[in-house]
């Protein structure tokens, strides 16, 4: 196999998820949560990677200036999909989502079809290859593993995704399938910390340190029994009003979880653990 080759199954691995994501955001916006995670753990890390390695060997620079800055367009295009995600702008992610992805499949093929030609001409074959190798090594060092990030955009989704049960727009017809996906997905972010977070943190952690995990697993009790009584509601009015109560406690509970615990947990696991964790987690979030 050639280097371009192995770039080239880097490249598809990628982009296969990221476009899978984005097809998932166009039926429902708040799928955006998992395409901007996913590309901000392993799409910055491949383009750090590369401006050390490839991009460094190619003596062409106006060339490796040009690719660098489409890096950051990248970079920006994601941030701007992340904006319109906070504003809950379902209109505005599709279309920056739409920049991203154009942007993203013209710079691979650049890489795949400009860029690894010329490398072959400058260097050898050999030296080409252990690039490719060096480059795989720095962007798995490079991952940002952020945990605090990671589940607060779960926390986003599950909000974007429960507001249409609020008593202010209850009487949905889709009430049902909201709510059962709704349910799926608060059921498994509480299952994915309670089972794989908060256990990790405390094996980490000084004795001193795990006091708001006992508090956020007694919070879980208390935020499962409202889903299950929106889920007993007989009739839209009843729902919505369980479904505020609901949501006033998940929001007092995210906070605490975003500003005390998810950045203590990023601050003491190590990278190795981070990692695997994020993984982990963001493979449970994908399946609901
Ligand atoms: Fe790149
Ligand atoms: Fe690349
Ligand atoms: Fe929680
Ligand atoms: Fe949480």
């Amino acid at each position: 196999m050639t280097p371009t080759d192995k770039l080239h199954i880097h490249h598809e691995k990628l982009i296969g998820t990221i476009r899978d994501l984005a097809e998932r955001t166009k039926s429902d916006s708040a799928e955006a949560s998992l395409l901007i995670t996913f590309s901000s753990e392993y799409l910055l890390a491949h383009a750090e990677a590369e401006e050390v390695t490839l991009y460094k060997a190619d003596s062409d620079t106006e060339f490796v200036d040009n690719m660098v800055h489409e890096h950051r367009k990248i970079k920006e295009a994601l941030e701007a999909i992340s904006t319109a995600y906070s504003k809950g702008d379902s209109a505005g992610i599709v279309s920056e989502m739409n920049s991203f992805m154009a942007l993203l499949e013209t710079h691979f093929e650049e890489e795949e079809n400009t860029l690894m030609p010329k490398l072959s001409k400058m260097i050898a074959q050999q030296e080409l290859e252990s690039l490719i190798v060096e480059a795989h090594q720095i962007e798995s060092e490079k991952k940002r593993s952020d945990i605090w990030s990671l589940f607060e955009h779960d926390h986003k989704r599950i909000d974007f995704n429960i507001s249409p049960l609020r008593k202010s727009s209850a009487g949905s017809d889709a009430a049902g399938t909201i709510y059962s996906k709704v349910r799926g997905q608060l059921l498994k972010h509480i299952e994915l910390e309670e089972s794989v977070l908060f256990p990790s943190f405390v094996q980490h952690a000084s004795p001193g340190q795990t006091g708001p995990v006992q508090v956020m697993i007694a919070e879980h009790r208390e935020i499962t029994a409202l889903l299950i009584a929106a889920g007993d509601s007989k009739d839209a009015a009843s729902l919505g009003s369980t479904v505020d109560a609901l949501v006033g406690k998940l929001a007092t509970h995210n906070k605490k979880e975003e500003l005390i615990l998810y950045p203590l947990i990023d601050r003491t696991l190590p990278a190795a653990e981070r990692q695997m964790i994020f993984k982990e987690c963001f493979d449970g979030f994908a399946s609901v």
